[in-house]
């Protein structure tokens, strides 16, 4: 696998050489990127002479091949170990003035920051916000470890230790062969989770969804090439390589999937078809009204808008976005899993309906599930499972691939 070792100038940048080492006895391919100020703790002969290549820090070196551009979009894995607060700082706010911060900007591939600085500066708030918009971002910010910094001072801030960094960087680097690439260029949203309705500012209405498979679907998504938005109300990180916008209500959920341009829209989340029409300003007390105190209050709901039947009046018929829709059915007198999931597909002609059965220990929260795939143009269902939940979104994305095709 190609990775990019990013080097900020810190003392632990001699550290960034044993990284190196492992990374390359592993069989990787590394290419080192310092900064200006890491080369004046160690210098680029170093770099050039245990990774085998040329080293630069700026983007005029090698011009013609564009490498400030090329590194970050060839690349497999980028780690930058140690980052430093600046470089931490210049990473969420997009600042490009040497070919690390270039390469940030270019790569698709997981992000893998390694930071070490003093206690202070790792604790400041400035770090604090820009470590919390990397992370929502799908930038994987490791924590660092805590002990002896340069000075007699210790605590939290010393880079990890190389072996630890590795270890990390090891799910990354599994050279699966079913990574694909054959999503790149699209824009995926996926939601995920279920909505919580306030009724006070304590309490709210919920259900069980535990935003797994949506979670799988962006992650399957970002390694197989695209452009992923997560809109999730569960607070689990946003995987590798996708942007994150938390919600909570189906108000929230309902403005986030319609501000964003996407590709394919695909609606896992378990959107709240009700809402308490009012939530209270205060915590609702157990004596609600003292002139009736074993009363129990009346709690009105009224209808949330169905954003999966907006998304289809608004794109009209034939266009983009590709639209991909969740059936979470129990089965009932009425009929089946699939007889449920045939009748949405009716009322919500979306392109790809997931059908699968749910119920208490059944789907929701567990690993492994069974679903059932109906596209849009009534061909005979696909069933997938069981299998986990990565598998059912490998499936799910191949059918959006093939749909592609013909929308
Ligand atoms: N959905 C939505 N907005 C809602 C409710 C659901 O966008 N207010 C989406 C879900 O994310 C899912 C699909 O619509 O992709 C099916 O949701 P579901 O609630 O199961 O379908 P309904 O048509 O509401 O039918 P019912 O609740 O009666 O089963």
């Amino acid at each position: 696998m190609r990775i990019v070792l990013g080097v900020s100038g810190g003392i632990a940048a001699y550290k960034a050489c044993s990284l190196l080492r492992s990374f390359s006895e592993d069989g990787h391919d590394v290419t080192v990127v310092p900064t200006a100020a890491a080369l004046r703790f160690v210098g680029a002969p170093t770099w050039a002479a245990l990774s085998g290549k040329p080293v630069s820090d700026d983007v005029w070196s090698q011009v013609h091949e564009v490498p400030h551009v090329r590194l970050g979009q060839q690349a497999d894995l980028v780690v930058v170990a140690p980052a430093t607060a600046d470089l931490l700082a210049k990473a969420a706010h997009g600042i490009a003035d040497d070919l690390l911060t270039n390469t940030l900007l270019t790569a698709h591939c997981p992000v893998v920051l390694a930071p070490a600085m003093h206690t202070e500066m790792w604790q400041h708030p400035a770090t604090v916000a820009n470590v919390a918009t990397l992370r929502e971002r799908g930038v994987h910010v490791m924590d660092p470890a805590s002990g002896r910094l340069t000075g007699a001072d210790s605590g939290p801030g010393r880079l990890p230790e190389p072996a630890d960094i590795a270890a990390y960087c090891a799910p990354f680097l599994t050279g699966d062969p079913s990574d694909l690439r054959d999503l790149a260029g699209l824009h995926v949203l996926v939601t995920a989770g279920g909505t919580r309705e306030p009724l006070d500012p304590v309490r709210y209405l919920g259900n069980r969804s535990s935003g797994k498979q949506g979670y799988a679907l962006a992650a399957v998504a970002a390694r197989r090439g695209a452009q992923v938005t997560l809109v999730s109300t569960v607070s689990t990180p946003a995987p590798p390589g996708c942007a994150l916008v938390r919600v909570e209500t189906a108000l929230q959920l309902r403005d986030a999937v319609l501000a964003a341009d996407a590709d394919v829209v695909v609606m896992a989340a378990a959107v709240a078809d009700f809402r308490p029409d009012h939530a209270a300003t205060a915590k609702i007390k157990k004596t609600f009204d003292p002139a009736t105190p074993d009363a129990a209050p009346i709690v009105q709901l009224v209808r949330n808008p169905d954003i999966l039947a907006e998304l289809l009046t608004r794109r009209g018929e034939g266009t983009a976005p590709v639209l991909v829709g969740f059936a979470a059915e129990t089965g009932d007198e009425h009929g089946s899993v699939l007889d449920h999931a045939r009748a949405k597909l009716a009322r919500k002609p979306v392109d790809l309906l997931v059908a699968n059965e749910v119920g208490d220990g059944v789907t929701f929260g567990q690993d492994d599930t069974t679903v059932h795939l109906l596209s849009g143009d009534g061909a005979t269902p696909r069933d997938i499972g069981p299998a986990d939940k990565t598998a059912v979104a490998h499936a799910v994305w191949d059918a959006v691939r093939d749909i592609r095709g013909t929308v």
